[in-house]
């Protein structure tokens, strides 16, 4: 199963294409041969595209909207599978004893989850398990993507935060558009769950659908995992679901997470997991430049595919 390796700095390497944090190759394997539960729902996502937003969602509606249960963090309910690759060791060092287990032995931590799972991750197609990309297991996929863009100002503020960057966004985004951030190229990853959004076991979202409509959205995810729901609960968890409850929800908020990268590094300041939650906040802080640059790269990806934001 070892896929094409390739270096490419300090912490990342390109694997089968994929940029990745070079801590992934220790799982690899285990994802690769991991043997898919059909019951499970896995939410799958570029970073930053709104993937704890639907993470929420998922998992309140396959657990017949227990909001009580739904107050234990989502790290725990809804695990990344990848998480521990992703730790960077100036966080692994101070804080160990304190980082949560979801996070420090993700794999172990899902593989425990009793079904159905929803099970987060950012691994793009070419990466998840075998059982998966050989179509041997069909679980249900629900892949929630953004318009490049925003996402990569998300994730060029989200990077300050964890401290994995800290150079100018014009810096980040040539990052970005070159496919060396985790789990890019950008479009490796969008375009082969958009080629089967027709798949009966696979659902697409956009997050800017998810703005302009979320009863809507919720609707489509309810219908995709056999959930009834009537308007009166609909209308509950789409304000369960808004901006603002959200971001005063420690369940999800990743308020830990901002605390213990500020004590990591004493700096503070940085934007919030919850940071904006809007469509085309790019326009207020990307060069007229930048913008066209990523509309060209855009266009090149996209041509023909019929995938627009
Ligand atoms: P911004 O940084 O643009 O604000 P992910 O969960 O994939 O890491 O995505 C994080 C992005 O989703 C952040 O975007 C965050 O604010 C946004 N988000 C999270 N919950 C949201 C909600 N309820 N409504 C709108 N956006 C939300």
């Amino acid at each position: 199963n070892l896929k094409e390796l390739v270096n490419i700095d300090k912490y990342s390497c390109e694997i089968d294409g994929v940029c990745m944090p070079k801590k992934y190759l220790k799982m690899q394997d285990d994802v690769a041969n991991w043997k898919v539960n059909e019951n499970d729902v896995w939410v799958v996502s570029f970073p930053k595209t709104g993937t704890t937003w639907t993470q929420e969602m998922v998992w309140l509606l396959l657990n017949d909207l227990d909001y009580q249960k739904a107050q234990l963090n989502l790290i725990k309910r809804s695990p990344q599978l990848e998480a521990t690759a992703l730790l960077r060791s100036h966080l692994v060092k101070v804080f160990l004893p304190i980082i949560p287990q979801p996070i420090k032995k993700s794999l172990k931590y899902v593989k425990k989850m009793s079904s159905p799972a929803c099970i987060k991750t950012h691994l793009p197609w070419n990466l998840l398990p075998m059982e998966i990309q050989k179509d041997i297991k069909k679980p249900k996929i629900i892949y929630i993507s953004r318009n490049p863009k925003d996402t990569c100002i998300s994730y060029y503020h989200f990077s300050r935060l964890i401290k994995e960057f800290d150079g100018t966004l014009e810096e980040f985004c040539e990052k970005f558009l070159a496919g060396k951030v985790n789990f890019a190229p950008f479009w490796n990853h969008v375009l082969p769950f958009w080629e089967r959004r027709h798949d009966p076991n696979i659902l697409f979202l956009k997050y800017e659908d998810m703005k302009r409509d979320l009863p809507s959205s919720i609707r489509k995810v309810a219908e995709f995992l056999d959930k009834n729901i009537s308007d009166e609960h609909l209308a509950t968890l789409a304000d369960h679901l808004s901006f603002e409850n959200m971001k005063n929800n420690p369940a999800v908020n990743y308020d830990w997470l901002v605390k213990m990268s500020n004590m990591a590094k004493r700096d503070g300041g940085m934007a919030p997991f919850m940071r904006q939650g809007k469509v085309g906040g790019y326009k207020e802080v990307l060069t007229k430049e930048m913008i066209e640059k990523f509309e060209i790269w855009t266009k090149e990806h996209t041509i023909e595919t019929g995938l627009n934001y």
